[in-house]
This record gives C-alpha cells, structure tokens and sequence, in this order.
C-alpha cells in the first residue's frame, strides 16, 4: 500500500503524519509493506522519520541522467542519497501533465533500477481510450516497454501500479470487475514477459480514488495486490483505513 502524496503537505505536516503513521503500524503490525512518495524537498526528514520503521519511501519521480545540467529535475543517485528505496516512473500526471511517452519512461526505469530503486511502473488508459475499447493495447503498450527497459528482472524489485487516468482524482474508482479484469490481463502479459513463476509474485497495485470504503471490494481481486493512493493518502486516518482494508 502506498502513498503518492503529490504536491502536497509541508514539512511539519509530513512529519506528523510519519510519526502517526509509525505509532500505529509499531502498535498494530500490518501485513502489507507500506511505502509513502514525498514531495522531493521532505525526502531526508520523512526518511528520517521512519528510520528502523517498516515504511520505506520513495521518490515521485526521477531523471533519466545520473548527473549534470538538467535544471529543476532530480537523479535517481540523489534520490538514493536522500533516502529512497523506491521511485515512481511513468505516472500518469507525468506522461499527460509532462508529455512523459513510453521511450523517456523507459529510460527513468532502467536509471532507478541502475541505483537501487525498485521502480514502482505506472500504466493507464484514459478515457478516450476505453471508449475505443483500446483499453489492453494500450497497456500492453506500456508493459511490453516498461518490461523491456528492466534490463534483466531477475533478483530485481519492482512493482506496477494500474491506474486508469478517468479515476485518478476524480472520485470514480474502477468497479471491482472491471479492475479485476484488468489486472487479470495484466497478470497474464506479465507472466508471458516475466515467466508465470516470477509474475504470480509480482505487485499489482490499483490506484485511482481508493479509498477505505472502496478497498475491501477491489483487494478481493485476486489479481489486485494492494494500492497506489494519492488524495486518502494525505490524512493519516484515511490511509491507515486502507492499509487495514487490505490486510
Ligand atoms: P487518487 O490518486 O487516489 O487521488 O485518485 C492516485 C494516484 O494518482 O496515484
């Protein structure tokens, strides 16, 4: 279960909600691994925060470069640096906000996996695109590239997360047979690329208006692993309704 904060939060809030979240997951293990994607600036205090937690965190997004004069953008050495286990690639705030495509996306996958982040793989369909019943060519489209840019998966961790554009913040999550459908077909492409073996392992997450309501329906899926939240996931309350959701 993870939290995609966004461009949200100062650095006091993110540490409340750290110790918060901290507190009640040492009280009250949960089964799932949970992982949190500060704004770049609260990455060394949130690290610090849940140092020796279960929590790991993760940046929300990554240069394909290791260095050099890219103004504004962040490595994923930096990340690394700063704290990070993890990095998102590909969401959909940046391959439509950012004009982000497959190719570039590729290339921040092979770069987090070239410093020790487990890439944390976003795909989606808008709405257009399942209107025109394009909704799997689309994200075959995505996996085959993404699944291409690993390099050699082997021992490698990593994770996707579908998250169809139409529910991203809008408050109209996926019906459970709908992602459940989808993440079948997911699970499926993966075991082509991947081995069944290695894919029946691998992390599907949903994400796209989760919420504590809406969880337990979704993550009986039996292909739907756990969630990539954003707007729950601000309030510590909300997200931990998730985690136990899930569990
Ligand atoms: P949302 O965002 O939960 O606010 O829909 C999910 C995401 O974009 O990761």
């Amino acid at each position: 279960v993870a939290a995609n904060w966004k461009m949200n939060l100062l650095r006091a809030e993110a540490s409340a909600w750290c110790r918060a979240v901290r507190r009640e997951l040492e009280a009250v293990p949960a089964r799932s691994t949970v992982l949190v994607f500060p704004s770049f600036p609260m990455i060394p205090d949130v690290a610090g925060e849940l140092r020796g937690s279960v929590l790991e965190v993760g940046g929300q997004d990554l240069h394909p470069e290791d260095k050099g004069a890219f103004t504004g953008d962040v490595s994923g050495a930096q990340l690394a640096d700063a704290g990070c286990a993890w990095a998102l690639c590909g969401h959909s705030e940046r391959r439509h906000g950012h004009g982000e495509g497959d190719e570039l996306v590729g290339r921040k996958i092979a770069a987090a996996a070239r410093h020790g982040l487990a890439p944390m793989i976003c795909i989606g369909e808008t709405r257009a695109e399942r209107h025109e019943g394009a909704t799997f060519s689309v994200l075959e489209r995505q996996v085959r590239s993404a699944v291409s840019s690993l390099g050699d998966p082997e021992g490698r961790r990593f994770a996707f997360a579908y998250e169809p554009v139409w529910a991203i913040g809008t408050g109209e999550t996926a019906a459970p047979e709908t992602a459940q459908e989808t993440h079948g077909f997911l699970r499926e492409l993966l075991g082509e690329l991947l081995g069944a073996e290695r894919a029946a392992v691998l992390p599907i997450l949903y994400g796209g208006s989760a919420t504590a309501e809406n969880c337990p329906s979704l993550i009986a899926g039996p292909d739907i692993d756990g969630f990539l939240v954003g707007g729950a996931s601000l309030d510590p309350g909300k997200f931990l309704g998730i985690i136990r959701g899930s569990d």
